[in-house]
């Protein structure tokens, strides 16, 4: 459930009519919604009652300092893939201790980064990465707090591009060979391995690979039991799919039901849980408004060119995902309807937010609102074509704030410069 709803045929953000927002931003913008923000989390965190769970927010779905301070402020903490995100999830006044440190690639001075902060775990996916941390950690006298993040050979179903527990893909450590790890690192100085981490893809939309997974694990805590290794603690990840296009996508499962499923595969083997949520929490509570520029009719096909393009919402272009577009202005009823792509102003073919879209009819300057764009759309936009970077609005009841604003374009070129052999 969101709060993006027609009040007297006008798409409103929470109590907020969303042509006002494009009449003092203008177009392109995203625009969040504080209420659903709050609602998703209590939901998750509700279906998760009574099994000691932390809920850390998967930071790379959407690093806006507002939407992360929303949820941290609700008790959220943070999963983070990058030095970067460390120290964005710290300014959004996420405690050290609920943050974990996730990624397949973490430099040196990431590592050291999150032992200078104490981060409650660092998910660790490599014999490499353990050996180093080890180094890192004895060297600065501390203790870091570790889980192996397993691949447990899962096909998550989900897009191939978003798939991430497969053993040929790239993340975590194949789950055969992580009792072997976990023995090597009971002798390692500075690490104290307490965990076990698995995520095995985004936007997945049954149970069942969840279910395999999870009871790998639970298989890995067991075994690991018998060995002396006391694992108390697991990381489930993220990956749980949301409602994109309702005509055309799988309905994912209802956060209960992921409950319920956790509770049977994992709940009784006295471990504390965190998972790493990103799409579930933020997806719905944002869209994308963007401007008719103009239509084009060809023999076969209707264009409406919007000023929104794949650098500002890349996950059509980039995954083949389909969001759903509707107008801001609700058409009458009794309207016609006709088939059209929806497409953006770059020069890229592959910039075509969709084909077929069924939509009433339209004209230069009428906005259309790119539905379940919360998560992974502006933090994945990009200043292709010298397009500045698309602002970010969240609205909160009656009242709307920008939270991230438009660059400038001095702002955008700044960092040139010439080199000195050119006059
Ligand atoms: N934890 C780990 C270790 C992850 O790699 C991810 C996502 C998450 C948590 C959060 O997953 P979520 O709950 O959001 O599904 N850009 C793609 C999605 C990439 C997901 C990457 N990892 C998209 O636009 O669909």
């Amino acid at each position: 459930m969101h709060h993006f709803s027609y009040r007297g045929g006008v798409l409103h953000a929470e109590d907020v009519p969303v042509p006002a927002i494009a009449n003092e931003v203008g177009t392109p913008f995203y625009c969040y919604s504080a209420a659903t923000l709050t609602r998703h989390y209590r939901v998750f965190t509700d279906a998760l009652a009574g099994m000691n769970a932390t809920v850390c927010f998967a930071v790379k779905s959407n690093a806006n300092l507002a939407v992360i301070r929303t949820l941290v402020n609700l008790g959220a903490g943070c999963d983070v893939v990058s030095g970067g995100e460390l120290q964005i999830a710290l300014n959004a006044g996420c405690a050290p201790a609920k943050i974990v440190f996730s990624g397949v690639g973490k430099t040196e001075a990431e590592l050291r980064l999150a032992l200078a902060c104490d981060v409650g775990q660092i998910n660790v996916e490599s014999e490499a990465e353990l050996l180093t941390l080890s180094r890192l950690a004895s060297g600065l006298g501390k203790t870091a707090r570790v889980a192996l993040r397993v691949n447990p050979d899962v096909d998550a179903g989900s897009l191939d591009k978003i798939s991430t527990g497969r053993k040929e893909d790239k993340f975590g450590i194949e789950w055969t060979l992580a009792p072997e790890l976990y023995r090597k690192a009971r002798n390692l100085p500075g690490i104290d391995a307490v965990a076990v981490a698995v995520h095995i893809g985004s936007q997945i939309t049954s149970l069942a690979p969840f279910e395999a997974a999870f009871l790998r694990v639970r298989d890995l805590v067991l075994m690991l039991r018998a060995d002396g290794i006391d694992i108390r603690h697991l990381d489930l990840g993220g990956g749980l799919g949301i409602p994109y296009d309702h005509s055309n996508t799988a309905m994912p499962p209802s956060p209960d039901a992921y409950g319920e499923m956790v509770k049977r595969t994992v709940g009784g083997i006295g471990c504390s849980l965190t998972f790493e949520p990103g799409r579930l929490l933020v997806g719905n509570a944002g869209i994308m408004v963007a401007a008719v520029v103009a239509l084009k009719d060809s023999t076969t096909r209707r264009f409406v060119i919007v000023d929104a393009g794949m650098n500002d919402l890349v996950r059509p272009a980039m995954y083949g995902a389909r969001h759903e577009i509707i107008p801001v202005t609700e058409a009458p009823t009794g309207s016609s309807y006709a088939s059209a792509d929806v497409v953006g102003p770059v020069c890229e073919t592959s910039d075509c937010f969709g084909k077929a879209y069924n939509l009433p009819s339209l004209k230069a300057g009428d906005l259309l609102a790119f539905l379940s764009a919360g998560a992974y759309g502006a933090v994945m936009a990009s200043t292709y074509n010298a397009r500045p970077l698309v602002p970010e609005i969240m609205v909160n009841g009656d009242q709307f704030a920008v939270v991230r604003r438009r660059p400038t374009l001095a702002e955008m070129t700044a960092l040139e410069q010439l080199p000195p052999w050119i006059a």
